[in-house]
């Protein structure tokens, strides 16, 4: 388990068993830390709740980027850092500095088109995302524990090693 579980130096006003705090310039210098999703489409975690089954975490979609047709059982926060996107289900649009709460019940399809060159917005996730076809019918899904394991894959082959997650887990 990560050292930063570990209580070190901390200050008198820490409940002693308080996790450690994170943080994190959000947006990374080192390209590595974002974690492939799919074809134009990263995610570069922050912080990974194993104890209530969720995590935040910024995702960028560069143009023509398409994140699969999925449904939430629990509810999403989003807030837009950069760019535009919309959803395939819904007739409105996230522009920058749009806050977006995604209710529990809801299935969409992400999509950012050909004349937003990147977005990267932040998103707090509970529960997992339970990816559906057009039929409605699971092709799978990603719970907190997934998510950790394709960082951890990503972290080993570009070289910042398995470990690297860790700092982001509690
Ligand atoms: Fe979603």
């Amino acid at each position: 388990m990560s050292v930063t579980a570990v209580k070190t130096e901390r200050p008198a006003s820490t409940h002693p068993l308080s996790p450690m705090e994170i943080v994190e310039t959000a947006i990374p210098e080192d390209e590595r830390v974002w974690v492939p999703q799919a074809a134009n489409v990263w995610f570069r975690p922050l912080m990974f709740n194993t104890l209530n089954g969720g995590w935040c975490n910024l995702l960028r979609v560069r143009k023509s980027g398409v994140l699969s047709r999925h449904l939430h059982p629990a509810p999403v926060h989003g807030f837009v850092l950069k760019g535009q996107w919309r959803y395939l289900e819904h007739d409105w649009i996230a522009t920058e500095g749009s806050y977006v709460f995604e209710p529990p019940g809801e299935t969409h399809t992400l999509v950012v088109d050909e004349d937003c060159a990147e977005m990267i917005t932040f998103f707090n996730i509970a529960g997992c995302m339970y990816y559906v076809d057009e039929q409605g019918n699971s092709t799978g899904f990603e719970d907190v524990f997934a998510k950790i394991d394709m960082c951890r894959a990503h972290y080993t082959e570009v070289g910042l090693g398995a470990e690297y997650v860790d700092q982001f887990i509690r």
